[in-house]
């Protein structure tokens, strides 16, 4: 679900309002009910006014009548700001997806270790094959998917790191 809902907040941004910054912000949040709630960043012409995009979709999500706890996940296209870091530990979110600064897709990264940390306990349950109903060789297969997965893992960010810097170098190029 992370990954479709990260690219509705990409097509969300387009709608942003940040003529001051330039910088289009997307965040979609999905209660546990289903409703999705969109936001993107409002900025002022007086600054500190502006608003980020979680917080508006947050915003539209609490007049709608969700509470802390009723919010599954969100998907933002930037690396939250420690005020809405606040904001998304008080909605108590299950899942949070974004990009880091170096455009890295942070969830990936967080189910990666989750994975290894699964082949970890796996590999250290040493009965029996009878008991355990192949659990060794089911083990050692898993091990293999890691490493793949692993190695796909770093290409995309690789690729998505050039991508940025690519986008960047034709940015200031004009
Ligand atoms: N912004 C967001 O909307 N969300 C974030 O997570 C980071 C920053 C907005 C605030 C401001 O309008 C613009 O991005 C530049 O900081």
């Amino acid at each position: 679900m992370s990954d479709k809902l990260y690219e509705q907040a990409v097509r969300v941004a387009e709608r942003a309002y940040a003529p001051y910054s330039s910088f289009n912000v997307g965040a979609v949040a999905r209660a546990r009910d289903g409703r999705v709630f969109e936001g993107v960043n409002v900025e002022n012409a007086a600054y500190p006014l502006g608003i980020c995009a979680e917080r508006t979709a947050i915003s539209r999500a609490v007049t709608d009548g969700c509470r802390p706890g009723d919010l599954e996940e969100i998907a933002i296209t930037a690396s939250p700001c420690g005020g809405c870091r606040q904001w998304i530990h008080e909605f108590r979110f299950d899942r949070v997806t974004f990009k880091n600064a170096e455009g890295e897709l942070v969830r990936a990264e967080e189910l990666m270790s989750a994975m290894d940390e699964i082949y970890s306990l796996l590999v250290t349950i040493d009965y029996p094959d009878g008991v355990t109903g192949g659990l060794r060789r089911t083990t050692d297969a898993l091990r293999a998917v890691l490493e793949r997965t692993r190695g796909d893992l770093t290409t995309a960010m690789v690729a998505a790191r050039l991508q940025g810097a690519i986008e960047r170098a034709e940015r200031s190029v004009g």
